[in-house]
């Protein structure tokens, strides 16, 4: 696959801007390193695929993407997960067409070749007639893909390079674990995820999901003003940015004075917590109010107490999301909402309505956001933009916070550009060539 020069060495002034802190424009809407991210970054990195509760019996499936490879993602007869290639074998229909669903097998649709969920080829129409033994099914199965977990997430990766899931999240389970256990028995999604396509880049949304406390009291200042946040202007600022430095992974932790530890999660999921947690991630966990994070690359995830009483703790919701390119500066959003899988029914359901509020497709806080992110997108398209770049010098040169106990690079306070230029700093290694497997 041939690379222009010109974006070559573009790509590596780039990077070395970003050490520098700056982020060029251009690079939230352009067909050339659209193209580059679909051969060098997707699939080269461990890409989310579905949450293990989306698809909890036999034959369940969904179909999701890496770049632009779309994956069928499927449980066994034996309660085993498998992610094969939505191609057929044979001239390469698209085998399953629905987004979601139960079957034990696929039959393709062109010539009625029939797989297993599972991806072994088991039905060929005139096997005997037409290939005349020549054929072997055991060599015509569904592309396999490479899979992983973590915690109910299930992650796919199409190079066999690149290390294993648990390396390359480099110790960001550390916060993972903020929304993924919240209880005993771990989280599920509560239904589907909303999915929509949004004229906005992906990155865009990775950027602002890897710790952008800056925006909130802007762009959502009706939540202060009413009382939806437990926080307030001139509040909101303290806590920390953690990443993990040479990863791409980043996380916000907002932190209030006067919010109470472990403030909105019910009782006995807080006692859960303490009784399984790390007495790290206890001390951590308990001092924050808000949690904004982006697993390098297009996963995020953000926990937020919500109250539909103005001026009360309200309810804590998690919501993870899944930023899907589709083109330069356009995408697919997945939107879930988690919930603690132990927690009461009416627990589960609040958290949803504050979730559906707040960041379903109509969310308020989603419509704020996607204004300003879909006119990013628009002016990042424009000539004059080719040569523009974005400051990213906040908390430049900010020490470790030496009494955080979490991993990574920890620094204060909480609005800081830390994350970004560490997020932009792994992607412009990928697009330069330069990961190592
Ligand atoms: Fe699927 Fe021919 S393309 S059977």
């Amino acid at each position: 696959w041939a690379v222009d020069s010109g974006i070559e060495s573009s790509l590596r002034e780039i990077r070395e801007g970003i050490k520098e802190g700056r982020f060029p424009a251009r690079a939230f809407n352009d067909q050339q390193i659209f193209d580059l991210e679909q051969q060098r970054l997707f699939p080269r990195t461990w890409c989310f695929l579905a949450h293990e509760s989306e698809i909890p019996s036999p034959g369940d499936y969904v179909t999701r993407y890496i770049g632009n490879n779309n994956i069928i993602v499927a449980r066994d007869e034996q309660g085993q997960i498998h992610a094969n290639l939505n191609m057929c074998r044979h001239r390469g229909n698209v085998m399953c067409k629905s987004e979601m669903g139960n079957a034990s097998h696929f039959r393709c649709s062109y010539h009625g070749w029939t797989y297993k969920n599972s991806g072994e080829l088991i039905g060929v129409p005139y096997m005997k007639e037409g290939y005349e033994g020549r054929l072997k099914r055991k060599d015509w199965g569904l592309v396999n893909v490479r899979i992983d977990t973590y915690a109910g997430l299930v992650f796919g990766c199409l190079d066999p390079r690149t290390p294993s899931l648990e390396e390359y999240l480099g110790g960001f389970q550390f916060y993972l674990d903020l929304y993924l256990k919240q209880g005993e028995a771990g989280s599920e999604v509560h239904g589907p995820p909303d999915h929509w396509v949004a004229d906005t880049d992906w990155k865009i949304c990775a950027e602002n999901f890897a710790g952008d406390g800056y925006h909130t009291p802007v762009a959502h200042q009706f939540g202060f003003n009413l009382g939806y946040f437990p926080s307030s202007g001139s509040t909101h600022s303290q806590g920390w940015a953690a990443s993990i430095p040479g990863r791409g992974h980043g996380i916000g932790l907002g932190h209030s004075p006067n919010f109470p530890p472990f403030g909105g999660f019910p009782e006995e999921l807080t006692a859960e917590m303490k009784r399984t947690l790390s007495p790290a991630q206890i001390e951590v966990f308990s001092k924050v109010r808000t949690a904004v994070g982006t697993v390098f690359p297009n996963l995020s995830f953000l926990m937020q107490p919500f109250s539909l009483v103005p001026g009360e703790t309200g309810v804590r919701f998690v919501t993870m999301r899944l930023y899907h390119p589709v083109g330069p500066g356009r995408m697919e959003m997945y939107s879930w909402c988690l919930v603690p899988r132990g927690a009461s029914q009416e627990y589960k359901d609040e958290a949803y309505k504050a979730y559906t509020l707040a960041f379903g497709q109509a969310g308020t806080f989603e419509q704020d956001d996607f204004e300003n992110w879909t006119k990013v997108t628009r002016s990042a398209k424009s000539t004059m933009v080719k040569n523009i770049d974005f400051p990213y010098i906040m908390g430049m040169g900010s020490e470790r916070d030496p009494d955080f106990p979490g991993p990574g690079h920890v620094v204060r306070p909480y609005v800081n550009d830390t994350n970004f230029r560490n997020l932009w700093g792994r992607w412009a290694d990928y697009l330069v060539g330069d990961v190592e497997p």
